[in-house]
C-alpha cells in the first residue's frame, strides 16, 4: 500500500485487503454514553461492548483474521495429546524462527510467568527497554526486580528517532558490572515496545545487546508479541534491511536471542502464546511447568482451532502487506492529530496512536490520572474506546505512595485490519473536538482500588461534574449528532 500513490498528491492509507464478514456496532447517543461510562467507573475496560461504537482498547485477540484462517480452523486435529494440529503449527515456528524447541502457552502472560518461574530467583534483576505491565508482575511476584534501560531519547514523547525501543548499550554495561552478571536473571528485549508507545528496536541495537549477554553468559529473552510491526519499522527505517525479505529479518532476530516468546494474540493474530528457545537443558526445565499451569504440551491451553489459525497468521506475517496495514493507520491517524495541533507520541509506532495526556491534560496532576480522564473523556465523545496507560497501569509503591508513570497515554488502539479509513477519521474529528474542549475534562479518583493490576478492575469517580458538563457542550456543539 506504502507504493501507490495518489493523482492528488494526498497520502491516503490504501487497504489491502477486502471486507467478506462484518458485524454491526452501535453508536449510541452521547447523554446515554455519558451514562455507560459511570456504570463502568469511568475505566474503559468495565464498558460494556454493545456501548461501544469502536472497541480500541487494543490489539489483543480483536484482530481480523483472514479467509485462509478460518478455513485452516475447518482442519484442526482434536486430540488431548500427540495432535497434529500441534505439529503443523510446530513446523511453521520452526521455519519461521529456526529455534529447536517450542512450548504451547495459553497466552502471552502464561508465558511470562513459565519464563519468570524458571529464570528469576529472589533478588535478581532483570535488566529491559521497556517493562510491559503483566512482564513486570510476574518477574516481581517471583521475588525480582526490574531495570529500563531504554536510551534517553525512549521516553521523549516527540523525537524524530526512528527506534525508540533501543536499549541504551552503556547503561547495560554499567548495569551488568553494578549488579553482576550473577545477579540477572535475563535481560529482556521487547519488540514494537508498548507503553512507550509501539517503538520499534533496530536490528543493530539487538546485535549489540546479544553479542553482550554472549560474552557474560546473560540470557536474553525476546518478547515478541509485537513482532509484525517492528519488522515493518526494520524494513522502512533501515537502509540496511530495505531489500530484505520479512522472514530473513525475523530469522536474524532469533539468532541473536536465546528466548522468543509471543502473545499469539497480537502475533499472527490468533489467540494463545508459546515460547521458543534452542537450549534442550532451559527447554526441559520450562516443559515441567506446561502440563501444571497450561494443559498437556500438545496444547497449552489453547483451542486446535486457534492453534490452526495461528499456524497461519504467523505465516502470513511474513508478508509486508499484512504486516504494514496497522502502521500505516497508526501513522494517519497520528498525523490527522498532529495537524490539529494535538500531543501524540512520535514517530508513529505500531500497535496504536497514543496520544500524550500529560501535554492534552496539563491541568489535570498525575495524582488524578489524566490518561484514564482522558480516555474516559474520548468514549463520552464518541463512543471509542481506547486504553489508560500511566500511572493508573502502574502498581503503587510498597509504602502505598503512587509510582508516577513515566508517560501518560490514551492508547487508541488499531486492531489489524478492522477499522476501515472513515472510522479512523470520525475518531481524530471527535479528538480533535475534545481538545478544543480540554479545559473541561478534570481528574479521577479510585473508589475501588485492586492491588495487583489495578487498571483492570478499579473503579473511579471522578472530580467535580465534568463529565456532565462534557456531554453538555457536545449536544450544544453538534446538534442532533450521535
Ligand atoms: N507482552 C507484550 C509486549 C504485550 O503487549 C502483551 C499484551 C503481553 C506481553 C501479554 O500478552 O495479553 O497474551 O497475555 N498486551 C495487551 C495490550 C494486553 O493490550 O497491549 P497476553
Amino acid at each position: 500500500m506504502s507504493n501507490v500513490k495518489f493523482m492528488s498528491g494526498e497520502n491516503i492509507p490504501l487497504e489491502m485487503h477486502k471486507v467478506r464478514m462484518v458485524q454491526k456496532v452501535n453508536l449510541i447517543p452521547v447523554e446515554d454514553r455519558l451514562v455507560a461510562m459511570k456504570k463502568a467507573g469511568f475505566n474503559t475496560f468495565l464498558l460494556q461492548n454493545r456501548d461501544v461504537f469502536m472497541d480500541m482498547l487494543t490489539d489483543s485477540g480483536v484482530n481480523a483474521m483472514s479467509q485462509n484462517q478460518y478455513a485452516a480452523m475447518m482442519q484442526a486435529d482434536d486430540s488431548y495429546a500427540g495432535s497434529e494440529t500441534y505439529y503443523r503449527l510446530e513446523a511453521v515456528l520452526k521455519d519461521i524462527f529456526g529455534m529447536e524447541y517450542f512450548l504451547p502457552a495459553h497466552q502471552g502472560r502464561a508465558c511470562e510467568n513459565i519464563i519468570a518461574q524458571t529464570l528469576v530467583k529472589p533478588g535478581q534483576v532483570t535488566v529491559m527497554n521497556y517493562h510491559f505491565t503483566t512482564t513486570k508482575a510476574h518477574i516481581t511476584l517471583n521475588g525480582g526486580t526490574v531495570e529500563e534501560i531504554l536510551t534517553d531519547d525512549g521516553l521523549k514523547i516527540q523525537s524524530d528517532l526512528p527506534f525508540k525501543g533501543d536499549l541504551d548499550i552503556d547503561k547495560l554495561k554499567e548495569s551488568i558490572k553494578r549488579n553482576g552478571k550473577e545477579n540477572i536473571a535475563f535481560v529482556r528485549i521487547e519488540a514494537g515496545t508498548n507503553l512507550i508507545g509501539g517503538q520499534p528496536v533496530s536490528m543493530g541495537n539487538m546485535r549489540e545487546v546479544s553479542k553482550i549477554c554472549r560474552a557474560e553468559g546473560i540470557k536474553l529473552v525476546y518478547d515478541a508479541s509485537l513482532l509484525g510491526d517492528n519488522l515493518y519499522f526494520i524494513k522502512v527505517r533501515d537502509a540496511a534491511y530495505k531489500n530484505t525479505d520479512i522472514k530473513a529479518i525475523t530469522r536474524e532476530i532469533a539468532t541473536l536471542m536465546d528466548v522468543v516468546y509471543f502473545s499469539a494474540r497480537k502475533l499472527g493474530s490468533a489467540r494463545g502464546g508459546g515460547i521458543l528457545c534452542s537450549d534442550e537443558k532451559l527447554f526441559l526445565k520450562m516443559r515441567e511447568l506446561i502440563p501444571l499451569y497450561e494443559g498437556f504440551l500438545t496444547y497449552g491451553g489453547m483451542s486446535v482451532r486457534e492453534m490452526e489459525a495461528l499456524a497461519v497468521g504467523l505465516q502470513e506475517t511474513m508478508d509486508f502487506d499484512v504486516i504494514n496495514q496497522t502502521p500505516i493507520i497508526v501513522e494517519a491517524l497520528c498525523n490527522e492529530l498532529l495537524k490539529n495541533g494535538i500531543p501524540v507520541v512520535t514517530p508513529p509506532g505500531g500497535l496504536g496512536c497514543h496520544v500524550d495526556a500529560m501535554e492534552f491534560c496539563k491541568h489535570i496532576p498525575q495524582t488524578e490520572y489524566p490518561a484514564g480522564a482522558l480516555a474516559a473523556s474520548v468514549y463520552i465523545a464518541s463512543g471509542v474506546r481506547c486504553m489508560e496507560r500511566g500511572t493508573m497501569s502502574e502498581q503503587r509503591n510498597e509504602d502505598g505512595s503512587e509510582r508516577l508513570g513515566e508517560m501518560e497515554l490514551a492508547r487508541i488502539a488499531v486492531p489489524r485490519r478492522v477499522f476501515t479509513l472513515s472510522q479512523v477519521k470520525y475518531t481524530a474529528d471527535r479528538i480533535n473536538w475534545l481538545y478544543q474542549n480540554r479545559s473541561i475534562i478534570g481528574g479521577l479518583k479510585f473508589v475501588e482500588e485492586p492491588k495487583v493490576l489495578r487498571f483492570f478492575f478499579g473503579r473511579l469517580e471522578p472530580i467535580g461534574d465534568w463529565p456532565q458538563k462534557l456531554a453538555t457542550k457536545f449536544r450544544e456543539d453538534f446538534g442532533e449528532s450521535l
